[in-house]
């Protein structure tokens, strides 16, 4: 292969940071591959592994808590650099036999750092006392004695020993944190360490992605036939362009019209799929078969199963259509399989996400998961990379039951009439706002009740629709959105303008947790 782009890659130990799969993040921005894996991945693992430079991350633990998680010391004798992160940095501090203690003052948020040496982990900044570098810290214990062997090599007003360096080997430490975006000096750290440090030549970039994985998929499905299941969502979309890319007319994808989508969306998958990329596409309107399914039926959860069930029967029913088939693509995504020790949040085990699990068993088919190696964001490049629309690259996400778990109470004709008008309004306003893709996700939601109101001179009893529009980075945690007063006026005045059968509109202002984003 011309490009080995894993050949030279870092290697993550995670110790639980919320922090850590932004530091993986940040490494492959600057086009080097990297994977986290457990704090406890064994030696001949990690051997393996063949890393050229090795990272412990943070971790909410103290080295001296009963059962804190600790990795192999022979990390530091495998000859390549290791940069320890917070508590990343305690742990080594620790074992080489420096002393770490409770700091009296917790430190937490912005620092001013003072680089005494910038010889090599922050080569290229000003050293000294003149000079103040903005940093991030998050930590309740501290490196308060060196270890035999190692150098101070920047300091703040509360810790002497902000980051330190063995004299000899390549090991280093630092109390802030590189990887977030208030430690303005971050990346420049980070790439010194992987750059001029471990001497890896960048090569992780999105379009030697898509060539190796072309290429590989090509050999892994020869003759053979794929099947994928499109949602209109950016990952399996970009499945679907990648493998056809590969494999041309040997992938068939299904797109199952559950009734449950947005306005339009429908319309534009088909378009793009077939008119736009010539992919073969089996299209099935299903959405009376889920109505019928859903009639009566007003448990959130219970509404997710039908609909996940649901999927499940109809496309294996479709797939059966297209004949012998050996694979099915599918859009997992690298987050889904860290093996990680972080907090994974609460929306994974409250909600029961639907996904198409168990399809592949009943099938008997073989998965490809071209992007289990990626990031949203990598997945997104990728997309622009391989000329998709940015409409589709940059969608705010939609979950699997769709407006089902939007309209509350049960879900009928009528009712999903309404709620996708007022979605509409609501999407067309914030992205005429230039707003689309800074807010995390924006819809309407319909409340199960029914209001009093006025129109011209007649009494109204209808239908009231909650806005839901949040900031967030990754859905676990979420702020209601500060949005502009005219922008809440222009959507709730065209709703109840425009949507027969709507009186009143409400913003809900809840965060999450305790809340959750969506109100089902
Ligand atoms: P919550 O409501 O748990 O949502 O704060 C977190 C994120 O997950 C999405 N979500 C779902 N996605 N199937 C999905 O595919 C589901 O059943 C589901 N429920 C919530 C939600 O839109 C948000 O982005």
């Amino acid at each position: 292969m011309k490009n080995n782009i894993h050949a030279e890659k870092i290697l993550i130990l995670d110790f639980g940071s919320q922090y850590t799969q932004l530091i993986a993040r940040r490494i492959r921005e600057n086009k080097v591959y990297c994977e986290i894996h457990p704090f406890n991945l064994s030696l001949a693992a990690i051997r393996a592994f063949q890393p050229k430079g090795i990272i412990l991350s943070g971790g909410p633990s103290s080295v001296y808590d009963k059962g804190a998680p600790i990795s192999t010391p022979e990390i530091y004798n495998l000859g390549v650099p290791v940069l320890g992160i917070c508590y990343g940095m305690q742990l080594m501090a620790h074992q080489f036999g420096g002393k770490v203690a409770h700091a009296a003052k917790r430190e937490y948020g912005h620092a001013d750092l003072f680089i005494d040496d910038a010889r090599d982990l922050f080569y290229g900044l000003e050293p000294g006392l003149e000079k103040t570098h903005p940093v991030w810290m998050s930590h309740g214990d501290k490196v308060n004695r060196l270890p035999a062997g190692f150098a101070p090599v920047a300091h703040t007003a509360h810790s002497s020993i902000a980051a330190l360096r063995h004299r000899e080997r390549p090991l280093f430490g630092v109390q802030f944190h590189p990887e977030v975006a208030h430690t303005s000096i971050g990346n420049h750290v980070l790439k010194n360490f992987i750059i001029r440090i471990c001497k890896i030549r960048p090569r992780w970039t999105m379009k030697s992605f898509i060539e190796t994985t072309v290429e590989a998929i090509r050999e892994k499905v020869g003759p053979d036939r794929v099947i994928c299941g499109l949602s209109g969502g950016v990952d399996s979309s970009v499945v679907a362009v990648l493998i056809h890319k590969a494999i041309g007319p040997q992938l068939t994808c299904i797109f199952v019209n559950n009734g449950m989508l947005r306005k339009g969306e429908p319309e534009s998958v088909r378009n793009l799929f077939t008119r736009h990329y010539n992919i073969k596409l089996a299209d099935v309107d299903a959405s009376g078969y889920f109505l019928k399914q859903l009639k009566g039926v007003v448990d959130p959860e219970v509404k997710r199963r039908i609909i996940g069930h649901g999927f499940i029967h109809i496309f294996e029913k479709e797939a059966r259509r297209i004949g012998k088939v050996k694979y099915l693509a599918q859009g997992t995504l690298y987050p889904d399989v860290i093996e990680s020790v972080s907090f994974k949040g609460p929306s994974a085990v409250i909600k029961t996400h639907h996904n198409v699990g168990g399809l592949p068993e009943i099938m008997k088919l073989e998965l490809i998961e071209p992007l289990r190696e990626l990031f949203k964001d990598e997945v997104r490049k990728v997309g622009l990379e391989l000329g998709m629309p940015k409409d589709i690259v940059y969608r705010q996400p939609f979950p699997g039951p769709g407006l089902a778990i939007r309209i509350l109470g049960e879900v009928t004709a009528e009712r999903l009439a309404i709620l996708r008008e007022a979605d509409a309004i609501v999407l067309g306003e914030v992205k005429k706002a230039g707003l689309y893709r800074k807010v995390w996700q924006s819809f309407a939601v319909l409340l199960p009740i029914k209001t009093v109101g006025v129109m011209g001179d007649q009494r109204t009893y209808e239908h009231v629709i909650a806005l839901r529009v949040v900031d967030s980075l990754d859905a676990m945690t979420a702020d209601w959105s500060k949005i502009p007063y005219n922008l809440l006026s222009a959507i709730s005045n065209r709703i109840i303008n425009e949507v027969k059968g709507v009186n009143r509109v409400v913003y809900d202002i809840s965060s999450k947790p305790p809340s959750t984003i969506e109100w089902e």
